[in-house]
């Protein structure tokens, strides 16, 4: 069997729309490398779903007068949408407001109180006398302890990225009222991370060569530094999963611990609505198995320290508590390419400010995939990018449509025009039409390693280089001309050129999914290359949920080159992408803001 890939990508939070900041950062590049694992054969897995609790959602809830079940509901549907006319291929894409996160959740944290690593404390917490109740961290701001950022939320602070100890915060207001809050005593089940700490190490030592520096930089750095201390597990809310003991009643799991157990769960309920309930194991206990985290850089404590904690002190226990017949410890992240920030125009992107480009009404103007390949292009994978209007307006026109689009679409009209659609007979090929074949052939190596180590746009480049090559060689054959007088030689051109649109396609497809698609229903070929995507409604017992999910079906898509042959019959082409206007330029940048 081939080898099991999870893709894990971020929950977003269901109180806020998707911009193209959260896109970039996580959600694409997550679905363009579930895509190449696709094409190469893996058992992928791509899950996520809507972070529903916490505070960023019983605030909006707060400010809308609202409940939080409303908010969570209404951005749940919002991300379902952006995210099927994006193409984002979810094997399932839930929430963590279902029975089977509920459960899962409580078994995690159960599993880690048999183990030993979890332990009870009576804590100082936050608390609003002017509202009697105790404020999430989140609810209190104030200047950070560290590197003094006066906007600090009191748990982690992200001008530099810590985690914070809440009651050191330097002048505390609650954001609800920005009134004082004082620090009462509350009892509070806390993660030993003191206790994991050698293992937490371990594991990242064992990753160091290959991890991203800002994710070694914001774990390992960071424990070696400054060490790993408990940290509290449970909070005073009544919005959340609860706390699965006797006496408890009041009190929930904290956000971030439930969420990213998140993946465990939602791959469950992927087993059980596949109807293969122990699926799930060959992405979390298979040794094999390898799991990929796509988050932003402001979601790396809890990924690379906080989840692989509670991993290591789950062990075996887990599976056992599953009643999985072998029981086994639980498949660490193998890898966490976290993506740095993206900024608009020159400016931190800011929905209360309306500075954004938000998913859904770019996608009522434009297509898909323009938006994908800049997205690309402008990933923030070493450093913070801008999106730039002018910038985007230019790689559409002259990259998407000049080197690719027209390409194919030049040379498929051509064949059209010449040889009635059908794929000429290139006879015996020449060294040239050789070592074009052999260059593409390369590039299914040199864009895959590409692949493997999450550079994504290195990817990009490199196919991209690939279109540029065959652009080339048809300067040089000039086929249109050839045909004039050796049409035999202008056929060999035709093959050739065919031939490598045809491969070249395959290594589009990850970024460019629909064009790469729409130009293999071009070449006549009857099965799809990738599966399709759909929504379903699930009835649950905590609340009634709507699914996003990806079949696989009648995929046909291979890593592979073209197996094109002379004879086959081409279907009318069309234009893969569409010139922009200059004019976009300073019409989108108008709406900026306002
Ligand atoms: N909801 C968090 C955010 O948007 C990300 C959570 S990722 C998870 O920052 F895995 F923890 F769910
Ligand atoms: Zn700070």
């Amino acid at each position: 069997m081939s080898e099991p890939v999870l893709v894990a990508v971020a929950w977003p939070y269901a109180n806020a729309e998707i911009h193209v900041g959260n896109l970039t950062g996580s959600y694409l590049p997550a679905d363009i490398f579930a895509r190449y694992q696709r094409l190469r054969g893996r058992q992928v897995l791509m899950v996520s779903g809507s972070d529903s609790h916490g505070t960023p959602i019983t605030m909006r809830a707060d400010a809308e007068g609202t409940t939080p079940l409303e908010v969570y509901q209404r951005f749940h549907q919002g991300f379902l949408e952006v995210f099927q006319k994006l193409g984002l291929t979810y094997d399932l894409f839930t929430s963590t407001h279902t029975e089977n996160h509920f459960k899962i959740s409580q078994e995690m944290f159960l599993a880690l109180k048999e183990n030993g690593f979890l332990y009870t404390n009576t804590d100082l917490q936050w608390y609003s006398p002017a509202s009697g109740r105790f404020l999430p961290d989140r609810y209190v701001e104030g200047t950070c302890y560290i590197c003094g950022y006066t906007n600090a939320r009191s748990d982690q602070c992200d001008k530099c990225g810590n985690l914070l100890d809440p009651g050191k915060l330097i002048e505390p207001r609650s954001r609800v009222d920005g009134s004082t809050p004082e620090l009462r005593e509350t009892e509070h089940y806390y993660l030993d991370l003191g206790k994991l700490q050698d293992q937490v190490v371990a594991f990242l030592r064992e990753r160091e060569s290959y991890w991203r520096p800002n994710v070694l930089r914001q774990s390992l750095g960071q424990i070696l530094v400054d060490g790993l201390r408990g940290r509290a597990i449970t909070r005073d809310l009544d919005w959340g999963i609860p706390v699965p003991l006797e006496g408890w009643a009041g009190k929930c799991l904290y956000v971030w611990f439930e969420a990213v157990i998140g993946y465990l769960s939602a791959t469950m309920e992927w087993s059980q609505i596949n109807g293969q309930p122990d699926a799930w194991q060959n992405w979390w206990l298979n040794p094999e198995s390898k799991a990929y985290y796509f988050i932003g850089k402001d979601n790396i404590p809890f990924h690379a320290i906080i989840w692989p904690a509670e991993l290591i002190g789950a062990g075996d226990t887990f599976a056992r508590r599953m009643n999985v017949p072998d029981p086994r410890p639980m498949v660490l992240p193998h890898d966490v390419p976290a993506n740095e920030f993206m900024n608009l125009e020159g400016q931190k992107i800011s929905g209360s400010r309306n500075w954004a480009v938000w998913a859904r009404d770019f996608l009522s103007r434009y297509d898909p995939d323009p938006l994908r390949y800049y997205l690309t292009v402008a990933m923030p994978e070493t450093k913070d990018t801008d999106w730039d209007w002018e910038d985007f307006y230019k790689r559409n026109n002259d990259e998407l449509v000049a080197t690719w689009g027209n390409l194919a679409n030049r040379v498929l009209s051509f064949t059209n025009k010449h040889w009635e659609g059908v794929v000429p007979d290139p006879g015996e090929l020449r060294p040239e039409d050789s070592e074009l074949m052999e260059t593409i052939k390369a590039g299914f190596e040199t864009v895959a390693r590409e692949f493997e180590a999450v550079h994504l746009r290195a990817a990009l480049a490199e196919t991209m280089r690939l279109a540029t090559e065959v652009n080339r060689y048809l300067d040089v054959q000039a086929p249109w001309k050839q045909v004039k007088t050796d049409k035999e030689a202008a056929g060999r051109s035709i093959f050739t050129a065919l031939w490598a649109i045809d491969s070249l396609k395959v290594l589009f497809a990850p970024f460019l999914p629909f064009s790469s698609e729409k130009l293999h229903t071009f070449f006549g070929y009857s099965q799809p290359l990738f599966g399709t995507q759909s929504t379903e409604v699930r009835q649950d017992a905590v609340a009634e949920h709507t699914v996003l999910r990806y079949h696989p079906g009648e995929a046909s898509g291979r890593w592979e080159p073209s197996q094109l042959r002379p004879g086959q019959q081409l279907n009318q082409p069309s234009p893969l992408f569409k010139k922009l206007e200059e004019s976009v330029v300073a019409e989108e940048r108008s709406r900026l803001g306002a």
